[in-house]
């Protein structure tokens, strides 16, 4: 998703119509294969990061696990990517990789995804799927959200040991990703694919 944020704002009348949609559960691409088959790819994301994760984290520590995050997360959407041909990204309002920062339909749906938290709606259920059309290009876009846990507190959450701060500022020197507490929305996996 390469698209500036000027571009994507000659279409923002028409984006208008998508997100006055309410985001939980009431996607109007919901049924659709297309929303079938990024769910399929978010679990697989998931699926392949989180248990090396926990291990790296068990084996080498958590600011070693930082140079595995760095290079591991990137590598796995890539590699998805290819096989299944959809642009593949995580972003967040408070970004820290370096392709993390949302564009402006993404603001957009992290906004709401965080309301839909405070309304008490448990973030596992939250994703959101649309087609929207940006420089004349039709494409479908899907979004879940990414709950912080207990095991994400060491890198993202408010007490960050100094070994752990030392290793994210190496690698991210705008690192914004600090700060959550248990339950709060760490940021969203971001699929797209032309149509
Ligand atoms: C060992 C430290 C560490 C732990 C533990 C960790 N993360 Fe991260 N997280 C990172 C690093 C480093 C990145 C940046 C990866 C990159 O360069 O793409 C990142 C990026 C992310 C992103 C992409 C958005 C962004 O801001 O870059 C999300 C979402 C995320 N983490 C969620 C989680 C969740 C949820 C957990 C708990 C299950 C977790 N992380 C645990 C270090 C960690």
């Amino acid at each position: 998703m390469k698209h500036s944020i000027k571009k994507i704002s000659t279409v923002a009348i028409s984006l208008m119509a998508y997100l006055s949609l309410p985001v939980y559960a009431n996607s109007q691409t919901q049924s659709a294969p297309l929303h079938q088959e990024a769910q399929a790819i978010a679990k697989q994301f998931l699926g392949q990061l989180k248990p090396e994760l926990q291990k790296s984290m068990k084996t080498n520590g958590p600011a070693k696990t930082i140079d595995f995050c760095h290079t591991k997360a990137p590598e796995i959407a890539k590699k998805l990517a290819q096989k299944t041909g959809w642009d593949i990204n995580r972003v967040s309002l408070k970004p820290r990789g370096l392709k993390a920062q949302p564009d402006q339909w993404e603001t957009s749906i992290l906004k709401r995804f965080n309301e839909q938290l405070s309304q008490g709606i448990p973030p596992q259920k939250m994703e959101f799927s649309a087609i929207v059309t940006i420089d004349n290009q039709k494409q479908f876009r899907y979004m879940k959200a990414i709950p912080t846990g207990d095991v994400c507190l060491t890198c993202h959450g408010t007490n960050i040991t100094p070994p752990v701060q030392k290793a994210l500022q190496n690698h991210y020197p705008n690192d914004a990703a600090t700060g959550y507490t248990k339950g709060q929305i760490r940021g969203a996996f971001s699929f797209s694919k032309a149509l």
